[in-house]
């Protein structure tokens, strides 16, 4: 394990959730934690706590690349003065998504879905590259889905992992002459603000499609949301993510997947299978 008191991360959507969690332990654990957030009110939340090692930055909506210059002015300025030389890592959090059928779909939603796990990461490495580099092992973690599997009404999370996934694995080749790994922890459910969320989002959206096309669906998405209960009675502590993340930042090698988190095993043995085997268990269940 390296010395953790000269080194920073930088982590995305720290309000809440995975994000929260993990800006606050590792912070606690010495590294200097630039946690960035949307609002003020998030940023000042974080201030409150009285953390000197973390510092949050704001805004950065990944939407919005214009945030990114100032947010990588401010992450230099600050580690100058703290007298650290580059970014140990870049942990990709921030991510939201919904629950719907592919057909019901909110594009808007899904669209900007896209543009903050997608488009907005690869803005964020390549801004954040050359302080990666200056550093010895410095390293991009991805924050995921625990598998890339099709689970339905969740296609407009599991798509952006799909696309993830790709991005984590080709870079990690790329960066292979600098040594840069990219690191995918795999979140089964997590216990966060997300999961409630999606639930009441749900049924509001239905509420704004056509109601011939979210009857077709109306029955079958109540019987999923009945399914689920059991499974958000077990959801894990996002502390415990926390802990992976730590690892996988401290670690002189770090492995290219950890798994964390109710049934991510399960999920991760599916997507072993081969592709039709996996889809066909899966379409029995629903
Ligand atoms: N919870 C789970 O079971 C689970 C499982 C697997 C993977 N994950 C992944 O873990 C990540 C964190 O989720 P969570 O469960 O901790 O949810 P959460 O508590 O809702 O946190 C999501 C964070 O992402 C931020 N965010 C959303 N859109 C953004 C954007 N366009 N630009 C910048 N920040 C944005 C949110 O900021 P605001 O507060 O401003 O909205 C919030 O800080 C997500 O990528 C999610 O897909 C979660």
């Amino acid at each position: 394990m390296s010395n953790q008191q000269n080194e920073a991360v930088l982590i995305t959507g720290c309000s809440s959730g995975i994000g929260h969690a993990s800006a606050l332990y590792l912070a606690r654990q010495g590294l200097t934690v630039f946690a960035s957030v949307r609002k003020e009110a998030d940023a000042e939340a974080l201030r409150g706590l009285n953390e000197p090692n973390l510092v949050p930055v704001c805004p950065l909506d990944l939407t919005m690349h214009e945030h990114i210059p100032p947010i990588l002015e401010t992450v230099k300025r600050e580690s100058e003065s703290r007298g650290i030389a580059g970014l140990r890592a870049l942990v990709h959090n921030a991510g939201g998504g919904g629950v719907a059928p592919v057909e019901l779909l909110d594009l808007d939603a899904f669209s900007r879905e896209l543009d903050t796990r997608l488009v907005g990461s690869v803005a964020l490495v390549q801004a954040f590259l050359p302080l990666i580099r200056r550093t010895d092992s410095g390293r991009i973690v991805w924050i995921t889905t625990p598998s890339i599997i099709p689970t339905p009404y969740v296609a407009s999370i599991h798509a952006a992992d799909f696309a993830v996934n790709c991005l984590a694995r080709t870079l990690s080749i790329e960066l292979k002459p600098w040594g840069i790994p990219n690191v995918m922890i795999r979140c089964g459910g997590i216990q966060t603000p997300a999961a409630e969320r999606t639930y009441d989002d749900l049924w509001i959206n239905l509420k704004s499609c056509p109601q011939d096309k979210a009857d077709l669906y109306r029955k079958a998405l109540q019987e999923w949301a009945d399914s689920m209960v059991d499974f958000d009675a077990k959801r894990t502590a996002p502390e415990k993510v926390a802990e992976i993340v730590h690892k996988a930042i401290s670690a002189a090698k770090p492995r290219p997947r950890y798994s964390v988190g109710h049934m991510a095993g399960a999920a991760a043995f599916l997507e072993a299978l081969p592709q039709t085997l996996g889809d066909t268990i899966l379409s029995m269940r629903f």
